[in-house]
């Protein structure tokens, strides 16, 4: 079996891994039994005890959609609502048309996609307050750092979609907000992106759009970190349900213009790990250990008192998130979205980072490292939090069923 190579560009080397069949010598276009794209055939599952797009790996591109519902809405509204996206999101997730579908030949190529829900204080108080976590309301307000803007705050159902394939998203958003919108408003849209499938090797850590390797210290699926810190099979720590968690959202502008001013030692140090392969300033590889005591010729740290990785690192048993962002990156001088604050003069970025964090318990896990960064982190000199909401993430469910089904019972 032999590839065309550049014909099949990046996708060649992870049809190889799937197995796929092309013939020796032939285009795509005349090949006799064409190969699907690999994509075609990238499903992820759907239905189980805990909900995709959480622990699964993070494909290119995300929408994350709140929605509002509309005032009046009771129990059963939501029961309905839940029931008819759980419905779509099955079918479309696993690259089939929704029986409304008008345009079911889009929805062919799954490319990964993944649809997430996540539930604001509103589902619990319309349907079972007894079930709302303590933990669910807006993080208090970090005063030295945040300058939340409400476009961008807050919302009563969290619906997150990513997919390798942008293209695949617009049309599972069309398809979901179309069933929501007899019932709920949209609050606020935040569109990311990564690298594109195939760009890189599956599994590498992402870059942010300060160029650094962001993600390195993560709780992974490899070892029981992901089942203790994200679903809290954790002596410390109890899921809200089983099989559930929760995600906090912060959109943080990045000034890449103020970043372009710093040198590279300035910009390393500041974080405490370099930007060649996110090595730690005390290491080599990107997955050494960093070592916060090491000294240099003058006695002072290696990474120093105000570097993020510092201020971030776990201070207690439970101190640990999954971190699974998305950067993003807008049209400069937008007069009608863009606000002009974040600009210095002849500015040219509208960029920055939907900082997703998963954990079982946020006040546990995430609030007291929020808490530390606020008060000091060099990268808070770049940085700025225009949004911030909080959601519950119920568990996965079975086919028939829906997700939050265990609120009604
Ligand atoms: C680590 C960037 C915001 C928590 C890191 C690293 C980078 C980075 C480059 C080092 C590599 C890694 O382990 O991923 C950023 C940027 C931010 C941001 C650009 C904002 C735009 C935040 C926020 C939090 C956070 C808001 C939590 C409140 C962490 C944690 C680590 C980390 C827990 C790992 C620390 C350790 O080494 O143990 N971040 N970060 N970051 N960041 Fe951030």
């Amino acid at each position: 079996r032999t590839f065309v190579a550049g014909a099949l560009g990046a996708g060649a080397g992870v049809a190889a891994t799937l197995g796929t069949q092309y013939a020796a010598g032939a285009s795509e276009r005349n090949s006799p039994t064409p190969a699907a794209p690999p994509l075609q055939e990238a499903r992820v599952p759907f239905y189980g005890q805990r909900q995709a797009g959480v622990d699964t790996p993070a494909p290119s591109y995300a929408l994350f959609i709140a929605l509002d519902l509309n005032s009046g809405t009771d129990a059963g509204g939501v029961q309905r609502l839940l029931r008819v996206l759980t419905s779509d999101a099955a079918s479309l997730t696993q690259g089939t048309a929704p029986v409304v579908d008008q345009e079911p030949e889009l929805a062919t190529v799954p490319a990964h996609l993944t649809v997430t829900f996540g539930f604001g204080e509103r589902i619990f108080d319309i349907v079972n307050p007894a079930k709302k976590p303590a933990w669910l309301q807006p993080l208090p307000a970090f005063e030295k750092i945040d300058q939340l803007q409400d476009q961008w705050n807050d919302g009563d159902l969290l619906l997150q979609l990513c997919s390798s394939d942008r293209f695949t998203l617009a049309h599972a958003q069309r398809m979901l907000l179309k069933t929501a919108r007899s019932m709920s408003r949209v609050r606020w849209v935040q569109e990311g992106f990564r690298r594109a499938y195939g760009s890189e090797p599956n599994g590498q850590t992402m870059r942010n759009l300060f160029g650094q390797v962001d993600g390195t210290i993560n709780p992974s699926t490899l070892d029981d970190s992901m089942d203790r810190f994200v679903w809290g099979n954790h002596e410390e720590l109890e899921p809200w349900e089983p099989g559930g968690t929760s995600l906090v959202i912060r959109r943080i502008h990045m000034n890449l213009d103020t970043w372009a001013q710093s040198d590279r030692p300035a910009r390393e140090d500041a974080v405490g790990r370099n930007l060649t392969n996110g090595a730690p300033l005390t290491g080599t590889q990107e997955h050494d250990p960093a070592d916060l005591s090491a000294t240099n010729e003058l006695g002072f740290t290696v990474i120093a008192p105000y570097a993020h990785i510092r201020r971030a690192s776990a201070q207690s048993r439970v101190e640990r998130i999954l971190r699974r962002g998305y950067n993003y990156d807008l049209p400069v001088q937008n007069a009608s979205g863009f606000s002009e604050h974040f600009e210095t003069d002849g500015g040219v970025s509208n960029s920055g980072l939907i900082f997703c964090s998963y954990q079982a318990d946020p006040l546990l896990q995430f609030l007291p490292i929020q808490e530390r960064l606020a008060e000091l982190d060099m990268l808070n000199t770049w940085t700025v939090p225009i949004g911030s909401a909080v959601f519950a993430l119920p568990a996965g469910c079975e086919q028939g069923g829906f997700i939050g089904e265990n609120l009604f019972t």
